[in-house]
């Protein structure tokens, strides 16, 4: 059986009355169900940091050995480490004592790799590895390599609540190894597969959700049959303030085919509208085709159809329209009467008709709304009388509803006059046929077959990769909530393919637009070619090995391709992009997107100013990733105390202040300063205009990430 945080910790309890009372305790606790979502929270996640460096008391494990035990490093002498073993293979502790029956090791230390539990503090930075430029001053799209955790844990430093659009398509834990918990894959054997998955999304999640901007913006989640209730659930806890919706939207029409089943066509969509994010309306309403030549229903039957429709069903909704029965206009609209009150004791005022609430048997119904409402809108002809040959009056009563209400005032639908009973005359207005999308969507530009995986192999001729979303669907999904952002952020952090890259660069081809995308996917190769590459004797590290993980293999080249309009081989790209706009996919897009890999910096080298390249592109995205990362760079006469470029500075030789003052230029908006003293900071803070984001270096980082460490 699995071993939670709980059952590690509980080890550590040396006296064993009190570790037997202990387990007696947890076992009756964990019997007990709470309500919500209720999963083994504790199964704690570690992860392997081949960028990690190897120091003393670093955690560590054999680089290839899947199920190696965790060591402790005690010493390292000429590129061998001593090392005394912390924890079986399962994750329990090794007891001090213990730990000395076991005895030391040594092992070279390019075999082993550093491990780190999810919690434990980790400094990350980022490592420049390249970038495609064509888009002359508009900010970078960037591509992150790494473990998505950790990417979001830096993110924390550069983009807290600036993310408008969250959109991820993780792994939908299908039971067929498609993802990896703790190194290891997870299958449909695994008797802890949700509870992994639940925890393994909520980790992140968590993380996401500091980055939204509180005050408007969307987390979009994909996710299939599978895990959508739990994911769901997960959603309504983590977010409680926000609005959640589901789309189920088709993706591929001709179906998965199972026997005894249903065949499946769709997946599903969360969409977590933060703040006053709500999604923009369209001219598409995502499922009937050829809609801008459909008209919606305006009037609407005033009386109430189907379950509640009684009298006695709702209160307050029983009352008489009084009306000329010869033009059909209504008079007046009298008021509600109680559930005892008989209606022909109404008194009707002579040569006018009552119509009251009739169901389609003739037995007492209700209106759809109250008197006060009916009142408002036969004011403004928005209920009215029509002709109708199956009420005893010869008339019955329609009425608008609050939604058309809404789009009259907003002037998507005209009142071109009024006709002879005093009802309004009503006319969508050409070119504003907009209405809200619907919750179903159905539109063969979202097949992943084609746009997704077929497309992908315009780009990458010979490779593949398992289930990229369809280009047009990611590029729909976001623009309901970015249409009206032309410079929003847009963040995956399981980006995989880089799709969601794709169809920023497109959006901001339909309008202009400067929207920048963060993507993050980790270097994974697949079960298949793990097991090939290992039978050649090679091992994750390993350069052939490295070269066929998603990030090197597919993301980066495919975005190189999408910007450059060029394959891998340099050829053109063969075939046109379709739907919102058309154009031959050889054109590329004037975009510019960086590459970065993530990496694990150590404090010490911080301290002393030696990590500071892993730090410049960090820097450079809090600035917003616009233009050149600022570099630490000699003259003649040693270090440069500072620099700037259009966006951003960096004091390094706090001395230099004035310089660094006097040199900004006006359109750059973050000042990094590098002293120990918080006073020092804070003079040469007040110097620089209140609109520029200063900040205290390292300590604003450091602090954040080892809370102890601050000196801030
Ligand atoms: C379902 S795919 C996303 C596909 C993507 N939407 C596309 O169109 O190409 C999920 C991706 O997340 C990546 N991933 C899974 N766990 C990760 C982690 N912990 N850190 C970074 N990436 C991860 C996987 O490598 C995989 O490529």
């Amino acid at each position: 059986m699995i071993r939670s945080e709980l059952d590690v910790l509980l080890d550590k309890v040396q006296d064993p009355a009190l570790r037997a009372d202990l387990r007696s305790q947890i076992d009756r606790l964990k019997q007990r169900r709470s309500f919500g979502l209720v999963f083994e929270q504790h199964i704690p996640e570690r992860v392997r940091l081949p960028q990690h460096p190897i120091r003393e008391r670093s955690q560590v494990v054999s680089r290839d050995d899947d199920a190696s035990p965790t060591f402790e490093v005690i010493l390292i002498d000429d590129g061998v480490a001593t090392l005394v073993q912390v924890r079986d293979a399962d994750g329990t502790y090794v007891h001090r004592s213990e730990q000395e029956l076991v005895g030391q090791e040594r092992a070279p230390v390019d075999s082993l790799v550093v491990i780190s539990d999810f919690g434990e503090p980790v400094l990350p930075g980022f490592r420049h590895l390249g970038a495609v430029e064509r888009g002359g001053d508009r900010p970078y799209h960037v591509v992150i390599k790494g473990e998505n955790h950790h990417a979001l844990e830096a993110l924390r430093f550069t983009h807290a609540g600036k993310v408008d659009c969250i959109y991820i398509d993780p792994p939908y834990n299908s039971g067929a190894r498609d993802w990896k918990y703790n190194n290891d894959y997870v299958d449909a054997n695994d008797a802890y597969r949700h509870s992994k998955w639940l925890a393994f999304m909520e980790r992140r999640l968590k993380l996401a959700k500091e980055l939204l901007n509180p005050d408007d913006s969307v987390l979009i989640a994909t996710i299939d049959e599978r895990e959508h209730l739990r994911l769901g659930l997960l959603l309504e806890q983590m977010f409680p303030g926000a609005r959640i919706q589901m789309v189920s939207s088709v993706v591929s029409s001709q179906a998965s085919v199972r026997d005894d089943a249903f065949a499946r066509c769709n997946e599903f969509i969360f969409f977590v509208m933060v703040g006053d994010a709500s999604p923009s309306k369209s001219s598409d309403d995502m499922l009937n085709e050829g809609l801008s030549s459909t008209k919606s229903q305006l009037w609407f039957q005033y009386v109430r159809t189907g379950k509640g429709n009684l009298r006695k069903d709702r209160k307050g909704m029983f009352f008489p329209i009084l009306a000329d029965p010869a033009s059909g206009r209504i008079v007046e609209v009298g008021e509600s009467i109680g559930l005892n009150v008989d209606r022909s004791e109404v008194p009707v005022p002579k040569g006018l008709i009552a119509l009251w609430p009739e169901t389609s048997d003739g037995s007492e119904g209700r209106w759809r709304t109250g008197p006060e409402v009916a009142r408002a809108r036969a004011r403004k002809g928005l209920l009215r009388l029509a002709r109708s040959g199956k009420k005893s009056s010869g008339w019955s009563a329609m009425s608008v509803n609050a939604g058309t209400e809404r789009r009259i005032n907003s002037g998507e639908i005209a009142v071109d006059g009024h006709d002879a009973t005093g009802g309004a005359i009503l006319r969508e207005v050409v070119g504003s046929d907009i209405r809200n999308p619907k919750t179903v969507w159905n539109r063969t530009s979202h097949n992943a077959g084609w746009h997704g995986s077929k497309l992908l192999a315009s780009l990458l001729p010979g490779r593949a990769f398992p289930y990229p979303k369809s280009l047009y669907a990611v590029e729909d999904t976001i623009r309901f909530f970015v249409a009206n952002k032309p410079d929003a952020l847009v963040l995956d952090f399981f980006s995989g393919s880089g799709t969601t890259a794709h169809a920023v660069a497109r959006l901001n081809r339909q309008d202009g637009g400067r929207r920048q995308s963060i993507m993050v996917t980790n270097n994974e190769v697949s079960v298949e070619e793990a097991a090939d590459l290992r039978k050649r004797g090679l091992r994750p590290g390993d350069s052939e090995w490295e070269a066929l993980g998603i990030f090197e293999h597919i993301t980066r080249p495919r975005m190189t391709a999408s910007i450059t309009g060029k394959t891998p081989d340099g050829a053109p790209i063969a075939g046109d992009y379709k739907f919102a706009d058309e154009f031959p996919m050889a054109d590329g897009f004037e975009e510019n997107i960086a590459f970065l890999e993530l990496r694990y910096l150590d404090a010490d080298d911080i301290d002393l100013g030696q990590a500071f390249d892993d730090m410049a592109p960090l820097l450079w995205l809090r600035a917003g990733g616009q233009g050149p990362i600022a570099q630490h760079v000699d003259d003649a006469d040693g270090p440069l105390p500072y620099v700037w470029t259009d966006r951003y500075g960096i004091l390094f030789d706090e001395d230099r202040w004035r310089g660094f003052v006097s040199g900004r230029p006006d359109s750059a908006t973050t000042a990094f300063i590098v002293t120990y003293s918080p006073t020092v900071f804070a003079g040469i803070a007040a110097e620089l205009p209140t609109s520029v984001d200063t900040v205290r270096l390292y300590d604003t980082y450091l602090s954040m990430f080892l809370p102890e460490r601050g000196r801030a």
